[in-house]
């Protein structure tokens, strides 16, 4: 193997790291967190998750990184145990391979969702239906749903088309796909840098322009005067102190948390290990979190939600963002075409969702092009098509069976639960069994910050502790309805019974990926004893 890969500068890097957290978590998952847990009622939680788990996570994924990354590793089995020695530190460090992996599946699905967007949106494909319900049926169809009802007057009968298969979502997966390998393929620093930093910029401005268009929406109509975009700012930041004591709320703003900054992932380790070996990581760590945070609040809380209550109202957006996607894939496109200028808005706001998911899907893929490269000695450009073909295989039930529930099993065992596992998992290694010594030494070597002396006991105590009880709850609490196949956080009226076959090939599917990833490991390990 030739020259470690590194980042080509410090910009380049904030840039790419910045482009790995900031992702649809920040514009499509954390309105919809925050409109189904109260509004302000959620931005407390939120905020201590942030300060006690978000923020020292963040600097343990980054020296957990950077200290891998001097014994040339950059996936997570060769990292834990680096920090752990123990045979089975490997197989645990697989998890860092398997929810990338899982996760990249469904999420370049929903990014090519964002691309189609664009698209239809800039030819106005749907233009014509300004109502919640024909916007709703314009996605299912385009996700091939069955069933649907799509003469029913006001609803099909309204003179848009409707897509009669899923193909055309499928080939801008194909496209979307592509696009991300083609990346890959190209590097570290040639490839994901040089994307970071066209697309972290352009992102940027789309969103202000976006967050100007928002704030100047004032009351749309005057026959209903609570319905402006003051109401959705109070909504979102007016806080409720009340909602503190609910477990249910305090359990989604650490999920936010962990999902929005890659965290209990493998991700975040995987990009800081093309450190240099004293390079920062307590500052640059803290800026990548921090401008995660102000993409997140400031600009991902300033677009769908208030500008669904302007239109809407406040109880109506909060119904209709009770099933996932459709604040920004119905909701959005219906006020787009009732605002001046909505073709050319609406399409900044999905091209926006395209570049902020793109630069997220890449940081899924590279711990499996380090692992590919590590493990097996694969050039990069074998790695990528490797890579590809995996995805490619494992999203064929996402498309074809998400109205089944693949995609909500995925995101609910590996995007959701498979992160709290491993980041606590990740915290108890590094504080606990490397050491709190060496843990703060990984942290501090080379910092160009002070780290404050009080988040050596959040890292050995308080971060752990919390991610424990966290952990508790979803073991004891969370999960047992969802295994039993009663109602449960997953399905609330519990699952259709003709979906149960579905569901359980989705769990079996996963189980089959961890396995794999393991035997592969073992099998890399034993040929590469063999011939040394
Ligand atoms: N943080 C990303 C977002 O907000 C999503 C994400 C979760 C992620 N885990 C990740 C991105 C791991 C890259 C790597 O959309």
């Amino acid at each position: 193997m030739g020259e470690r890969e590194r980042w080509g500068t410090r910009v380049g890097l904030i840039l790419a790291m910045a482009g790995n957290a900031v992702g649809l978590g920040n514009f499509l998952r954390f309105p919809v967190q925050a409109a189904q847990n109260g509004g302000g009622a959620f931005m407390i939680p939120y905020f201590i998750c942030f300060l006690l788990l978000g923020i020292p996570m963040m600097w343990v994924e980054w020296s957990i990184g950077r200290h891998g990354g001097r014994y040339g590793h950059s996936s997570t089995p060769g990292m834990l145990q680096r920090i752990w020695d123990n045979p089975a530190a490997k197989y645990v460090g697989v998890i860092g391979l398997f929810l990338p992996l899982i996760v990249m599946t469904y999420y370049t699905y929903i990014e090519s969702w964002s691309l189609g967007y664009t698209f239809f949106t800039a030819f106005g494909s749907y233009w014509g239906a300004p109502e919640f319900e024909p916007m709703v049926n314009f996605l299912r169809s385009y996700h091939g749903y069955t069933g649907l009802d799509l003469t029913a007057p006001g609803v099909g009968d309204v003179g848009i088309s409707y897509f009669s298969s899923v193909a055309p979502a499928y080939a801008f997966f194909v496209i979307t796909l592509l696009v991300n390998i083609w990346i890959l393929s190209k590097g570290v620093s040639g490839g994901i840098e040089a994307i970071a930093k066209i697309a972290m910029p352009a992102l940027l401005i789309f969103a202000v322009i976006l967050v100007i268009r928002v704030l100047t929406l004032g009351t749309p109509d005057g026959a209903f005067p609570d319905n402006n975009v003051s109401a959705g700012m109070g909504f979102v930041w007016n806080p409720v102190p009340e909602a503190l004591s609910s477990s249910s709320v305090w359990l989604a703003a650490a999920g936010q948390v962990f999902f929005t900054l890659s965290l209990g992932m493998g991700s975040i380790h995987c990009y800081a290990s093309y450190l240099r070996e004293n390079d920062d990581v307590a500052l640059t760590g803290l800026t990548t979190a921090a401008t995660n945070e102000f993409a997140e609040v400031v600009l991902g809380g300033t677009l769908a939600i208030p500008a669904a209550v302007a239109y809407f109202g406040l109880e109506r957006t909060q119904e209709l963002a009770q099933s996932g996607f459709d604040l920004a894939f119905a909701v959005m496109p219906t006020l787009f075409q009732q605002i001046p200028g909505g073709q050319l808005f609406g399409s900044l706001w999905f091209a926006l969702l395209f570049f902020a998911g793109i630069t997220s899907s890449l940081a899924m893929g590279q711990p499996i092009m380090a692992f590919l490269q590590e493990e097996f000695g694969l050039s990069r450009k074998r790695s990528a098509v490797v890579l590809g073909g995996i995805i490619f295989l494992l999203c064929q039930p996402v498309i074809l069976f998400n109205q089944q529930g693949f995609l909500g099993e995925f995101d609910f065992w590996a995007g959701t639960f498979g992160l709290v596992l491993f980041a606590t998992i990740e915290i108890i290694l590094f504080a606990w069994v490397f050491g709190m010594d060496n843990a703060w030494a990984a942290l501090t070597d080379g910092a160009d910050m002070r780290v404050p002396r009080g988040y050596r006991y959040i890292i050995q105590y308080v971060t752990p502790a919390m991610l424990l009880i966290i952990l508790g709850t979803w073991l004891f609490g969370t999960l047992p309805p969802v295994l039993a196949n009663e109602p449960s956080a997953l399905y609330p009226n519990g699952p259709a019974p003709e979906n149960i076959p579905f569901i359980n090939a989705a769990r079996l599917s996963m189980i089959g990926v961890y396995v794999g990833l393991c035997l592969a490991l073992t099998w890399a390990l034993k040929s590469r004893k063999a011939t040394s």
